[in-house]
Parts: C-alpha cells; structure tokens; sequence
C-alpha cells in the first residue's frame, strides 16, 4: 500500500514515520509514505503556497494552484483509491473506516494549515474529507499521521502477531480486557487467578466478560451495535 502525504510543514510529519511499527510496516515492503513539501510545487515567488481570504477575516489560506500541481503529478504517475483532507469539519474517523481505507492500493492525504484550503480544491480533487475528533489543531499533519498510524498496524503482515490487531478495542466495538505481565504478585498486589490457571476455556470467557463490563461503564454507546 502506498500513502502520499502532501503538506507545507513536511518536517512535522518525518519523525513518527522512521520508528516503531510504522518504520517495520515501511522496511518489509509492505507500506510505501511519500512525503511532499507543497512548496515545492509553487510557481510563486518565495515558494509562497498561501494568501488572504477574499472577502476578508483572519487567517491565511492555501492556494489552489500549488495543491493542485502537486496532486496532478501524484495522479499522472498512478490511480488513487481516494484523495483526503484532514479537517476538522470532516467525517469522524473510526475503526471502521481504518479498516476500509487498509484495503485500497493508493491514498494522497493532504494536511491543510492555517485558515484552511481554497473551496475549490475541496470541490474539485477531494474525495473524502476526514476528522480525527472534535476539536481543533493547527494543522492537518498530526491527523494524517493518525491516519496512517491506524491504518498501517492493520495491514497483514505489519504487526508480528498477526492476529494481535483483530483484538484491539474496537475491532469487534468492545474496549479491551485489562493485561497483565510478570510478576504475578506485585507489592502484595496480585494478578487475578484466572489468568494464571492455564485453563484456555475459562480465560478466554473471563476476558470477553471484563471486556464487556469496561465497555458498559466506559462506553455503553458502543454496545448498542454489539447487541
Ligand atoms: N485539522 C485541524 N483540526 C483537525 C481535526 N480535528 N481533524 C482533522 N484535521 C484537522
């Protein structure tokens, strides 16, 4: 799978790509993230990519022409599966839409900055227009790394347990069971018996039963669908 991130502050989105998962995703073949520094595709002086809103109001916005070289240059190369805008006026990420998008070939994500993006690049290159929650950041380039976070630890093959990403919270809408590791008995603190009795059967009915009991308290909403 590949993923193009456009933006104007690429130096925000390098870091989190080259550790952890992300970086073991990149080295076995399995996810390719190309990064793009919109200034690059300017034809203004001063790699200038923003101006003032027409009409007036606080905030720069970013122009269409540089945004728009720079997606039709990724797009002359390859077909993409979907064209995103982070923003925070956009559809609530979730798990299943992290799901969905780990199963297209070729993703642009574009992060947007200041005010926001010129309308028409949002009408006429954007195919989806994505929210990581109700509030709002500086800019759309911690959203992308949201984005490719989530949906890069669920490609096949990236997490060494591969099964491992199938039980997250939220993959069946339940909240995960607590985890424990050693020691077994911690400052008087034990780890409860159950897990530690070897019998398959009992610990698996244990844990979706705490698994269920977190998710009434924490997250009743999530059990209506499970239900
Ligand atoms: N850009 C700024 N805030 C955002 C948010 N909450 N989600 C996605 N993009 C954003």
């Amino acid at each position: 799978m590949r993923i193009d991130i456009i933006s104007c502050v690429p130096q925000l989105v390098e870091s989190p790509l080259s550790h952890s998962i992300l970086k073991r995703a990149q080295a076995f073949g399995l996810l390719e993230v190309h990064i793009h520094d919109l200034r690059d595709y300017t034809p203004y002086n001063h790699r200038q990519v923003d101006d003032y809103p027409f009409g007036g109001g606080a905030g720069m916005v970013l122009m269409i022409e540089p945004i728009a070289r720079c997606i039709r240059s990724l797009q002359s190369e390859r077909t993409y599966d979907e064209v995103i805008y982070l923003t925070p006026d956009g559809e609530t990420f979730n798990q299943k839409t992290a799901n969905r998008l780990s199963l297209t070939q070729n993703l642009i994500l574009l992060a947007g900055h200041y005010k926001g993006i010129d309308q028409r690049v949002r009408d006429l290159f954007i195919t989806k227009e994505i929210s990581i929650g109700d509030y709002v950041l500086s800019g759309g380039e911690l959203p992308a790394l949201v984005l490719v976070d989530a949906i890069g630890r669920i490609i096949p093959g990236v997490l060494s347990d591969e099964t491992s990403a199938l039980f997250d919270s939220f993959q069946d809408n339940l909240l995960d069971a607590p985890v424990y590791t050693r020691p077994a008995e911690w400052e008087g603190h034990k780890v409860p018996e159950i897990l530690t009795s070897g019998h398959a059967a009992k610990i698996s009915a244990w844990l979706e039963e705490q698994s269920l009991k977190k998710t009434r308290e924490r997250r009743p909403d999530l059990l209506k669908d499970w239900e």
